[in-house]
Formats: structure tokens, sequence, C-alpha cells
């Protein structure tokens, strides 16, 4: 069973043996809930850094990632639960920290005044950005916290959060961090869904309805040979004839970098979209063709 330590004065007394053995550290960054997906990174992890090595999870359902009027005092919260999944994976070290462990300067949902924080850029403000302004801020901030405190070799983040994922190899690279940033495969159900702690905000007929995201996309991969304009049409065919009850906020094919370059060769195919209150993500590599 792993060590769960609360404080980073535990956590710094904790690392020191593994470091003194001149192991190597893997951290896996987590809000809890955790589900397969998050069980499927700690694997990863423990890949990353061999038997000797460390694996690290830190347990942190982050105030200033959330803004304002989001879902921040109902996210789930299922520690016991979480432990076990840790302990099943082979976790070494939980890091469980009470809010002011990490914020000593104070916050509150999208906001800690006093705080440095991180700013993401361009890339910040489109897509999740653009519906969500603070998010990532709220996130690069937390996660350059956490590689400040335990100073991992390798951090291990979901393509689940595909945008996510971009700016922490990003913001890795650009701030010098000297953390290599390795991105894991989505874990879905046997019928498409991508799996996210959110989905146990949706009821039953819901939770059908989001099946329609998870199915545009595979129906646009399929479509890849044909190029670019074969894949959207494809997928907004789907979200069309068969979205209802889905409010779709964007579907947007781009490069494997989310950049405005023009697409060719590897993409990502993202969406985004409302089901009842519940803001769910997914996307899909893809290899295109010519058209
Ligand atoms: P959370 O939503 O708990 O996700 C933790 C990690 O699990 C992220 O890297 C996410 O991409 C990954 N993940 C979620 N669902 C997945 C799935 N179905 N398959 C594979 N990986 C999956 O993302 C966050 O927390 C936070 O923003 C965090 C990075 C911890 C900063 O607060």
């Amino acid at each position: 069973t792993p060590r769960v330590v609360g404080t980073r004065a535990e956590l710094a007394e904790a690392l020191a043996a593994v470091r003194a053995g001149g192991d190597r550290v893997a951290l896996v960054p987590t809000m809890g809930a955790l589900h397969v997906g998050h069980a499927s990174l700690m694997t990863h992890a423990r890949e990353q850094v061999g038997e000797d090595g460390a694996v690290v999870a830190s347990i942190f359902v982050n105030p200033l990632q959330f803004a304002p009027g989001e879902d921040l005092d109902r996210y789930p919260r299922t520690l016991d639960a979480d432990l076990e999944v840790c302990a099943e994976h082979g976790v070494d070290l939980v890091f469980v920290p009470p809010v002011e462990e990490v914020y000593p300067e104070g916050v509150s949902a999208g906001s800690a005044a006093d705080a440095v924080t991180v700013d993401p850029g361009p890339l910040g403000a489109v897509l999740e950005g653009a519906a969500r302004p603070t998010h990532f801020r709220g996130v690069l901030t937390v996660v350059v916290k956490l590689f400040g405190l335990v100073r991992p070799d390798v951090a291990v983040f979901g393509q689940k959060d595909y945008q996510q994922l971009v700016l922490v190899r990003r913001m890795a690279a650009g701030l010098c961090l000297g953390v290599d940033v390795v991105g894991a495969p989505t874990v879905r159900e046997d019928d498409g869904l991508a799996l996210s702690s959110r989905n146990r905000y949706l009821d039953d007929v819901q939770r059908r309805t989001a099946l329609v995201l998870s199915k545009a996309l595979s129906v646009g991969a399929a479509s890849a040979a044909r190029g670019a304009e074969a894949v959207v049409a494809a997928a907004h065919d789907v979200l069309r004839e068969e979205g209802e009850g889905v409010d779709v906020d964007y579907l947007v094919l781009t490069d494997p970098d989310l950049g405005d370059a023009p697409v060719a060769g590897e993409a990502r195919l993202l969406v985004a979209a409302r089901v009842g209150t519940t803001r769910l993500l997914d996307n899909v590599p893809l290899l295109l063709g010519a058209p």
C-alpha cells in the first residue's frame, strides 16, 4: 500500500529517500474520483521509471481552475476508493494536500489574489479556453507547483484532456522545467464513451445521448483517408443527425500541436459539448490522406 502524505514537509521527506538512491520519479496529477483512465496513467508512469523508480500520484481538487459557478463544490470526492486504486496500480506515494498547503497565499474559485500564476499564452484562450477563460491559468499554476514540490523526472497526463496535455508540455519546455511530459491514450467504456470523473453527473438518458460524441469522432476518423474536409463533414453529419440533446460547443480538426497550420498528415479531431449541464470533451488522433 502506498504511503499517503498531506504536507509539503512529509512529501519532501518521503521523496528524499528515493532521490538518495538515484531512482527516477514519475508524477501522475489528478483531482481524484479515480477511474480506469487514471489507473492507466499510473501504469504508464511505472513503465517510465521502472521497478526501482517511484510513482507519485497527487489528488487535489484545484480551486483555481474552476470558475465561480462551476462544479468545484459538487466535484466528486471519493478518497477511500481513490487510495485503493492507487494501491492496486503500484503507486508508491500519494500526495493529498489540503488547499492551504498548495495555496498558502489563499485561493477561491478562479482567483488567487496574491499568488504568482502561470500565463498559458494564446493557446490558453481558444477551444476550452474560449468557454473557460481562466481555466488553463489555474491548471498550469497548480501543475507547476506540483512539479516544484515533487520535482519529477517524468509526468504523465491523459490525451483525453488534449489541450491540457499540449499546454503542460509547452509549459515544461518553455519554462525549462526539465520534466518529461508523457501523454497516455484515452481509456473508453466498451461502447466508446471516454471515461471521465464528470460522467457520474449524467443520468441514464444523458449517458446514452453522450455516446454521439465518440461516435462522431470515430466516424470522422474513418474518413481520414479522404482528407480534412471529409473528416469534418462526416463528424458533423453524425452530430446533426443523432445529436438531439447535445449542445455542441466546438468540433475542430487541428494539427497535433493545436496550431493553426494547415492540416495534413497527423491531425487531431476534437469535440466539446454540453449534455444537460455537464460539459464533455473527447478527441481522437488521425492520419489524413490527400483529399
Ligand atoms: P483529472 O480530471 O482528475 O484528470 C487527471 C488525469 O487523468 C489527466 O491527465 C487526464 O487527462 C487523465 N484522464 C482523465 N480521463 C482519462 C481517460 N478516460 N483516459 C486517460 N486519461 C484520462 O486533469 C485534471 O484532473 C486536472 O486538470 C489536473 C491536471 C490534475 C490539474 O489540476
